[in-house]
């Protein structure tokens, strides 16, 4: 297979960048995105040409690192995968396939496809800790948590913090994130002790970063890898709105 790349060039914030054309040829149905672009990449350093700089770390879905524009859809055309878990059989002989890097004003750009999406970890950061009972560990049965509630957390929870939810709003809100991040913990018994203060220092952070507020229209939730669901969006408004009246 052979396609022709449409990549976002930018050398830095600073720079203004521009789309650049590419060539990725005797690309095989069975390469993953992410080795398509190696392979590009090796040609460009092969001819003494700037690589093209994405993220990536675990490609398999886990770390959340991978996240880009692909013909205009975060992680690409496929529902409920990172960009790290999408193949090239997923796209069409011939075919150009334009590479955008999150578009958000709180995830400048660092270079070509990187963004900065460390406003999440200081979102994280702002969230602080969950205090532990340091004594004998107690049975699991002495502490039971309704099924419905265990699953609740455990998709919560299942949050990679790619920012595609951020890039994917017309307002740039975080809302999906924060809100995956205040439901998993708000939900189970360890989480119960900063559970005010938690969503009142998160919510806080996330509008100093700049984030928007949230569109209402879903595309957060239609394009996240972990199909995280906008439910825990209407979970961080109560948990929210209870932390300040209480
Ligand atoms: S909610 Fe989904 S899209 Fe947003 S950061 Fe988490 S995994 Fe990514
Ligand atoms: S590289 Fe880790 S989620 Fe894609």
């Amino acid at each position: 297979m052979n396609f022709k790349l449409r990549v976002w060039r930018q050398h830095d914030s600073e720079e203004k960048g521009k789309f650049v054309e590419y060539q990725a040829t005797n690309i095989t149905a069975d390469m993953s995105f992410l080795e398509m672009m190696d392979l590009v990449n090796l040609g460009l350093v092969r001819k003494g040409e700037d690589p093209i700089a994405f993220d990536h770390d675990c490609r398999e879905g886990i770390c959340g690192t991978c996240g880009m524009f692909i013909n205009g859809r975060a992680h690409g055309p496929l529902k409920g995968v990172a960009t790290c878990q999408l193949y090239m059989r997923s796209f069409t002989d011939g075919e150009t396939i334009t590479l955008e890097p999150w578009r958000a004003k709180a995830f400048p750009v660092i270079k070509d496809l990187v963004v900065d999406r460390s406003a999440f970890d200081r979102i994280m950061q702002a969230g602080g800790y969950v205090s532990v009972d340091t004594g004998g560990v107690p049975d699991a049965n002495s502490i039971p948590i309704p099924k419905a509630d265990a699953e609740a957390a455990m998709d919560a929870a299942a949050c990679i913090g790619c920012g595609a939810c951020v890039a994917a709003c017309k307002n740039s809100s975080a809302m999906l994130f924060v809100s995956a991040k205040v439901s998993h913990l708000a939900l189970l018994p360890q989480g119960q002790t900063e559970r005010k203060e938690r969503v009142r220092r998160m919510v806080a952070r996330m509008d100093a970063e700049g984030f928007g507020n949230c569109s209402n229209t879903y595309a957060c939730e239609a394009e996240c890898p972990k199909e995280i669901s906008v439910v825990n969006i209407a979970r961080l408004n109560r948990e929210f709105l209870r932390a300040i009246v209480a």
